[in-house]
């Protein structure tokens, strides 16, 4: 989906005609939740997970087809300059929550599980334990100041696992993300107040690392 606003970026010539021939009608779309509202229940609760995707999710696709839009009618490099923060921050949100969404699944179902395979066998080599995994994640994402995205990332070069974080909705470009967890307020605040910890921690129940694994797979071959 967002290989349209990449294209945007590079050719905007071709945007404007996309735009001009398809209207000025959303290209991005609010992706549906893989699982109901209550799935990830007493993890992380129903109320978070409606406005999260219904009403921040949104936003952030509104955002953006916004800013193409804008973007495609541009007439000068100037404006099309003052577009790019618009671009970056709505991109990078709706990008971030359609793969966060996926990184989450029910407890009763794949949430949580890590079986023995390629991902726990990758992450006991870079990390030395799962504990030892978690512990690093939770203790990164927590020194995150402000907004932001706690990931564990496929480095191409090394060919290992690391933990990175990004600012506010900065998508990851460094590394192929395989789990990312979002550490804005919105995530967890009606749940767990200020206690960041507290939600770092519970995560860990819904993490669905059968789609990590999945990622993984795509990349390290
Ligand atoms: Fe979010």
């Amino acid at each position: 989906m967002f290989s349209v606003a990449t294209r945007a970026l590079r050719r905007p010539a071709m945007a404007r005609t996309f735009l001009a021939a398809g209207s000025s009608a959303s290209v991005h779309t609010l992706p549906d939740l893989p699982y109901p509202y209550n799935a990830l229940e007493p993890y992380i609760s129903e109320e978070i997970m409606t406005l999260h995707h219904k009403k921040h999710h949104q936003t952030y696709v509104t955002g953006l087809n916004a800013a193409e839009e804008a973007y495609a009618k541009s007439t000068s490099v100037k404006e099309q300059i003052t577009l790019q923060a618009a671009l970056k921050f709505n991109g990078g949100g709706h990008i971030n929550h359609s793969l966060f969404w996926k990184n989450l699944a029910p407890a009763a179902h794949d949430g949580g599980k890590l079986d023995n395979g390629p991902l726990k066998s990758a992450i006991e080599r870079d990390f030395g334990s799962v504990e030892e995994f978690k512990k690093t994640f939770n203790a990164k994402t927590a020194a995150i100041q402000g907004s932001g995205w706690g990931w564990v990332g496929y480095n191409a070069a090394t060919k290992k696992l690391e933990i990175v974080t990004t600012a506010n909705q900065d998508p990851l470009t460094t590394h192929t993300p395989i789990i990312g967890v979002d550490i804005w307020e919105h995530a967890f605040y009606l749940q767990y107040k200020n206690v960041k910890p507290d939600y770092l921690n519970a995560i860990w129940n819904v993490i669905n690392f059968k789609e990590a694994e999945k990622r993984l797979a795509e990349v390290a071959k």
